[in-house]
């Protein structure tokens, strides 16, 4: 679906399917050049980071493998708690691996710093991530972001993977939902 089928649903549209699909591709390029000769182990965040993760994927012209781990973050709504629980743990061991890890959206940055820790404790070759998105403004811990695709208003967005009540993430585009919506 692209904005105009939930017509009035959001407020405005922030990206449109191409441009997150340029800026995916450049990414792509950087993590190339980077992970060039080191097979990384891209790790994705289900579910929000499976679309980011497919294109992503796709478009690296080096040797890569994936893995997903899926996380519940004990909060409702539009609000993130920063408690943790691991849902799915991943099926590739990460010892002596170079793993990426791949995020929808960093807001808060508390589900993510307890994910970091956590690979972090199994001895990876290196650790980093990369996000489709981040709010500069909700950030609540620092968090060293290799690859980034784009900052954003601390607004509440759906789309390319990012759900509300789990509705949206097949929107193409990015926007910013309209309150009425969860009101
Ligand atoms: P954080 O712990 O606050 O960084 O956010 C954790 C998760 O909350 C993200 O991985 C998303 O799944 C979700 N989230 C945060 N902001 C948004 C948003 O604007 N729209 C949809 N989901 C969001």
């Amino acid at each position: 679906m692209d904005a105009a089928d939930i017509n009035g649903d959001l407020t405005e549209v922030l990206y449109t399917e191409k441009q997150i699909q340029e800026r995916v591709r450049e990414i792509a390029v950087q993590i190339d050049e980077d992970y060039r000769g080191k097979e990384p182990l891209l790790v994705g965040v289900l579910n929000g980071a499976v679309m980011v993760m497919a294109d992503l994927y796709r478009a690296l012209t080096i040797h890569a493998q994936m893995d997903c781990m899926a996380v519940s973050s004990y909060g409702s709504g539009t609000q993130s708690s920063g408690v943790v629980r691991i849902l799915k743990d991943l099926s590739i061991d990460v010892h002596g691996r170079h793993v990426l890890v791949v995020e929808d959206i960093v807001d808060t940055g508390l589900t993510l710093t307890y994910l970091l820790e956590n690979l972090a404790s199994r001895n990876p070759a290196s650790l980093k991530l990369a996000a489709m998105f981040r709010k500069p403004e909700a950030n609540k811990v620092h968090i060293d972001m290799a690859y980034v695709g784009f900052d954003i208003p601390n607004r509440f967005v759906v789309g390319y993977g990012l759900d509300f009540n789990g509705r949206y993430r097949n929107l193409v585009d990015v926007g910013v939902l309209n309150p009425s919506i969860y009101a």
